[in-house]
């Protein structure tokens, strides 16, 4: 948890760059990983099955998110508990802090990152 890893391997799915970062086997429910895309910081979770990929980035005070908990449908950062939706990484209604959310695609076991919007 909290590990840093730097992942230069990428490939185009549907038109756009995917970097590879974990295995499937290596994350763990509602935990949260590092990886570094491009110089880009990223925290990968798993979260009922399915992964989601944000910026590593807390919008308050640059809390690193891949530390944050789950809880429920938010995840929330270690340091002074702002909450993203772990859906989209937009704050709960009436907050405008979000932080960026990445897409994902699972191809060979691998969870794959994209960047670009
Ligand atoms: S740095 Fe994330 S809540 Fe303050």
């Amino acid at each position: 948890m909290g590990q840093k890893e730097i992942c230069s391997e990428n490939k185009q799915i549907n038109g756009k760059i995917f970097y590879k970062t974990a295995n499937v086997s290596e994350l763990q429910e509602k935990k949260g990983k590092k990886f570094i895309l491009d110089k880009v910081p990223v925290a990968v979770f798993k979260v009922e099955g399915e992964f989601h990929a944000y910026s590593n980035v807390c919008a308050h005070q640059k809390g690193p998110i891949c530390k944050a908990a789950v809880d429920s449908e938010f995840i929330v950062c270690p340091w002074h508990n702002f909450q993203y939706k772990v859906k989209d990484g937009k704050g709960p209604v009436g907050f405008n802090d979000f932080i960026p959310y990445y897409q994902t695609s699972v191809e060979d076991e691998f969870i794959w990152v994209s960047l670009m919007n």
